[in-house]
């Protein structure tokens, strides 16, 4: 299948288009779709679909629009499953287009940090190119969709701005100059473009047309936000004044493949593809935003350690920050050790707090959660928790603390753990997905 909401809301199987049925029954797909795989109670949906109003007849309505939908979806009950009073729509990988957007993005952006600047504008051209408009644009003013219109759309000139960032990179400066200038009429208050605009102009001879964007930018936040340009800005017009040869970058050939991050898992993995599709929706998810806790159980060798390394590459490979720590069974290690250790990937420390009693301990569980927030504004992250049944209790602990806040975070967290873990229940009550090993 392949659903389309980058535009206004279609559904294909292979060459087929599905006939989506009236506006209702359009707006249940959609909300599906924002929610792909997770099961949304009927009390939801209708407070979802009818603005916290709904009429006396919504529940019959919701359900009529399901039973319809079934019949033209392939797999009909299978694919669109009722869970107890609730409804799930089963979705594969790349089955939707956002997805897809979101990982050939996440994949060009891991490609511009390595600099293969080729490579990053093709693959974010091609996230680009599923674009067909406004996103689900019949929805625009639809409670249920304006928070993901409003992100996409964000997403969308930011993936345009990376874009040109590799074009920039690749010398196609003066092609760039047309399209910068409409960009930046469209987009008066972003920065970045402005900066792009005037290193193009610059790159092609234009030098006073250059400083004129600057000093057309500065007017504008003055007028409309009453801020000055920041430093980036600022910093490129004294660069352009002194023309300094920092600005001259010859343009670089593309790299070869090793020039891309991502260290490959150790050794090839056997099998374990159903879990290694569990934990890339959930890394999907994560990257997209919606942070995730998955618990790995199983005995001594049955692979958790290869799993989360496999994930770890993949994770990376999209443009994401491992961090990796590991409970140590050996005695001596200091309180929260897996935690130090996974903060020392981040080049971080853990907050100073003491955490002798319950309140102080709260407060060091709150200070760690917020920097790791603050960390995952600027990078997703993965973060592995391994041989949980050899960390402190505490450390377990915070797990199940920062899971409670990871909906709104771009992190996945994947805690790797032995059958005779104490407090294995706890933990798997915070977590999406609970995996069990068996030796292959
Ligand atoms: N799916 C797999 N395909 C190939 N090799 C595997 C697979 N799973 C495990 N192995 C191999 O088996 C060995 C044990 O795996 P691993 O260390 O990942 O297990 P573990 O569950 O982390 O064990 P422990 O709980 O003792 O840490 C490793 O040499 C690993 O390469
Ligand atoms: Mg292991």
């Amino acid at each position: 299948m392949e659903y389309r909401i980058l535009g206004p809301l279609e559904a294909f199987d292979a060459e087929r288009r599905l006939s989506l049925g009236g506006t209702k029954q359009r707006a249940v797909l959609a909300l599906l779709l924002l929610h792909r795989n997770e099961a949304l109670t009927r009390d939801v949906m209708v407070d979802e679909l009818w603005g916290g109003q709904p009429p006396p007849t919504a529940s019959k309505v919701l359900q009529n629009c399901i039973s319809a939908l079934r019949k033209e979806l392939p797999g009909g009950t299978e694919t669109l499953r009722t869970l107890g009073g609730a409804y799930e729509l089963r979705l594969g990988p790349d089955e939707l287009d956002r997805d897809r957007f979101e990982r050939l993005l996440a994949e060009g952006r891991a490609a511009l940090e390595a600099e293969d600047h080729a490579e990053a504008s093709d693959l974010i051209r091609q996230a680009l190119g599923l674009w067909r408009g406004s996103p689900l644009s019949e929805f625009t003013y639809e409670q249920f969709a304006r928070d993901e219109i409003a992100r996409l759309e964000e997403l969308f000139v930011a993936a345009v701005e990376d874009r040109i960032e590799a074009d920039l990179a690749l010398g196609r400066h003066a092609e760039l100059v047309p399209e910068l200038e409409s960009l930046v009429s469209r987009h008066p208050l972003r920065e970045r473009l402005r900066g792009q605009l005037m290193l193009a102009l610059y790159r092609s001879g234009r030098q006073a047309e250059a400083l004129d964007t600057y000093r057309a930018a500065r007017r504008t936040l003055a007028a409309e936000l009453g801020i000055e340009p920041g430093r980036a800005l600022h910093d490129l017009e004294r660069a352009i004044l002194a023309q300094d040869s920092a600005l001259d970058t010859s343009p670089t050939a593309a790299r070869g493949g090793d020039a891309r991050p991502g260290r490959l898992a150790a050794a090839p993995l056997v099998g374990r593809d159903d879990e290694l599709a569990l934990l890339d929706a959930g890394l999907q998810d994560a990257l997209a935003g919606r942070g995730r806790l998955f618990v790995v159980v199983g005995g001594p060798g049955t692979g958790k350690t290869s799993l989360g390394d496999e994930l770890a590459s993949r994770a990376k490979a999209r443009g994401a920050t491992i961090l990796w720590g590991r409970g140590w069974h050996g005695g001596g290690a200091p309180p929260f050790w897996p935690w130090i250790q996974a903060f020392r990937d981040a080049g971080a420390t853990l907050p100073e707090a003491s955490t002798d009693d319950e309140a102080g301990k709260f407060r060091f569980f709150e200070a760690v959660t917020e920097r790791v927030r603050a960390a995952a504004a600027e990078h997703p992250l993965l973060l592995v928790i391994d041989d949980l049944q050899a960390a402190d209790t505490d450390s377990r602990l915070l797990i199940e603390f920062l899971a409670s806040e990871l909906p709104e975070m771009a992190v996945l967290v994947l805690a790797l753990a032995r059958e005779d873990t104490p407090g294995l229940d706890e933990l798997a009550r915070h977590a999406t997905r609970t995996l069990r090993l068996e030796l292959l």
